[in-house]
Parts: structure tokens; sequence; C-alpha cells
């Protein structure tokens, strides 16, 4: 039996970090080579082989590709949803042209599965607010949101056409403490922990009422090796698949905050993110998920922030 070698994109990122980490665990250090362009984390050195590449580089990565007997790729570098808004070009160039040349490489060097995570971003304001399905009315107004909504299409197209095995998931805001997040509109729900710790309160940069799906990252991490290891004939969604974790408020989130740090306040001083909140989702159906590979999601709010707690701490 051929071991697999993973190689990870973006490694030094918010998801990068903990997947790489749970990645080494399962299939041990050697197996996984740890990329970006940052220096190393400090969480990941020890723990395995890691290069410093640009994944906009395709010569370099194919070269590593090969020269590694790379047998999987997770793609994680992107621009995310807030940074895209401040530099367009930027956004859609790496996000598009780093998922191509991934998947182009991908196929000529018969790599067996490759991963690359798609966003609720994807939705805009005319898809269903609430339990937003599979299938819908998808027209999103970020350029972050333009990017993931073509990047779905082209992980399909490479299915169809050439058979390569690329799984994705459309990730809602994703809630961390190993490492920090890299610019997207659900960041408050990670900063607002920190400073609730610190200094007590906190300045939101979204409405109080703004509810967006979200998910805390053990959950996250446990769905796309989920979705890694699903038998082939179980995938039936070939662009993204929707999944769900929790959906609440910035109140609501600083409520729960209260119950643990009763002197905790908030104030709201909505930005440029508020537009972008808006035009997304409020909760997401991840039915097709449930039924494909049986996903599952195992942290609610109160459990979240109990944990968010005790480990910021
Ligand atoms: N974090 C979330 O809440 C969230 C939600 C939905 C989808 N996603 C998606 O998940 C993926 C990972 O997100 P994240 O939050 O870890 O992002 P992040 O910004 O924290 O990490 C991305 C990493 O990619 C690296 N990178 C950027 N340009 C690169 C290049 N040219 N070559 C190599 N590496 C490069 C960065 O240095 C960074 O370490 C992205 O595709 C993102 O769109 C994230």
């Amino acid at each position: 039996m051929i071991k697999e070698k993973i190689l990870v994109i973006g490694a030094c990122g918010q998801i990068g970090v903990e997947l790489t980490l749970e990645l080494r665990r399962i299939y041990g250090g050697a197996q996984v080579v740890a990329s970006d362009l940052r220096e190393e984390n400090e969480l990941l050195k020890g723990t395995g082989p890691y290069v410093s590449l640009d994944v906009m580089n395709k010569e370099m990565l194919h070269v590593q590709i090969i020269r590694q007997n790379i047998t999987q790729v997770y793609l994680l570098a992107a621009i995310l949803s807030a940074t895209g808004e401040k530099n367009p070009n930027l956004a859609w160039s790496l996000n598009m042209q780093s998922l191509l040349n991934v998947l182009d490489i991908a196929k000529d060097e018969q790599i067996k599965k490759v991963y690359w995570p798609s966003s609720i971003a994807v939705f805009g304001p005319t898809s269903p607010k609430r339990n937003c399905p599979q299938h819908t009315i998808i027209e999103p107004i970020t350029v972050y949101g333009i990017s993931k909504y073509a990047g779905e299409f082209w992980c399909n197209y490479y299915n169809h056409r050439y058979g390569l095995d690329v799984r994705s998931m459309r990730y809602p805001g994703l809630i961390s403490y190993k490492s920090e997040p890299g610019g997207g509109t659900t960041d408050y729900a990670v900063e607002i922990f920190y400073d609730a710790l610190k200094e007590k309160k906190y300045t939101c940069f979204l409405k109080e009422d703004t509810y967006l799906p979200m998910m805390y990252m053990p959950d996250a991490i446990r769905a796309t090796i989920e979705l890694m290891e699903a038998d082939a004939s179980n995938i039936s969604v070939r662009t993204s698949y929707n999944i769900s974790g929790m959906s609440f408020s910035p109140k609501e989130l600083s409520a729960e905050i209260k119950k643990h740090i009763p002197e905790f306040e908030i104030i709201y001083e909505p930005d440029y993110r508020q537009p972008i909140a808006e035009s997304w989702p409020q909760s997401i159906d991840d039915s097709v998920a449930k039924n494909d590979w049986n996903w599952k999601p195992a942290f609610d709010l109160t459990k979240m922030t109990t944990e968010m707690l005790k480990n910021v701490k």
C-alpha cells in the first residue's frame, strides 16, 4: 500500500495550523509537508517538514509536488472576505490562480485527492436567509464570494472532465484560539474573547442583531478530514458542500460571555463589514452533507464559549 504524502498549502493560517497538526497526528509527522509564504508557525515547528512556497509560482509548486512524492493536496492559501474588498484584483488573482495551478498539476501528476475550501460568502442578498439550501440562488456581492463560487465550478469541472477527486465545503465563520483569523467578516467572534478577558469590553464592528453561521475550529477540522476520508462513491456534490455548526448574533455571543464574566460590556460600531455580513445567510441547511458523509457538529454556542474562554485564558 502506498503511504499518503500530504502537502498543505497555506499551513500557517487560521485553519492551516490546526489542520496540519491533526493530519500529522493521523498520518505521521513526516507524511505531512506544511508550506506557506510566511515563516513557519511556532506551533508547527518540530512537528514535521516545512517548505517555503508561493502557490502562485506554478513551476516551484510542481517541483515540490514531484520532489516530495505528494499524493494529496490541501489548498488553504486565499485572501478572505474583508481583506479582499480592500484589494479586489489581488483577491481574484490569488484565489483563482492558486486553485487553477493546483488542479492542473494534480491532474497531470495523478494526485489522489485535493481539498479546497469554499465559503458561505458564495451566497448573496438574493439567497434565502434562513436554512439556506445546498442548491439555491447564488449571487455573491464580494470579490471573495465571486472567486469562491467560480472556484467551486472549476472543482466540479476537473472532477467531471478529468476524474480528479477534488472535494470542498463551504465553511461558515471559524472560531479558534491557536492561530489568528486572517481578515474575514466573522473575525469579531474570535477578537471578542481576547478583549473580554483582557479589557472586559469589546467594540464590535457588526450590529448587535447580525446573525451569521459559525463553527468552532475542532468541528471544522473534523468535518474536513471526514469529508476527505469518505468513500468517493458517497460524494454527490463536486462543487462544494454546505456545512453548519451554529448561528448567533454579537448580542447573543456577548450574553453568553457575560455568564462567565458578568462585568463584560460590548459596544457596536458597525463598519464596511456590516453590508458584507448582511448579504450572507443567517443559517445554513447542511442536510446533503449529513446524508452523504454523516456530518454532525459537536459544538453549540454555550459549549464553544466555555471552551474559548478556558483556552484563550
Ligand atoms: N477562517 C474562516 O473563517 C474561513 C471561512 C470560510 C472559508 N475559509 C477558507 O479557508 C481557507 C483558509 O482560511 P484561513 O482562515 O486559514 O486563512 P488565513 O488568511 O488565516 O491563512 C491563509 C494562509 O495562506 C498563506 N498564503 C497567502 N498567499 C499565499 C501564497 N501565494 N502562497 C502560499 N501561501 C499563501 C498566508 O500566508 C496564510 O498563512 C481559505 O480558502 C478561506 O477562504 C476560511
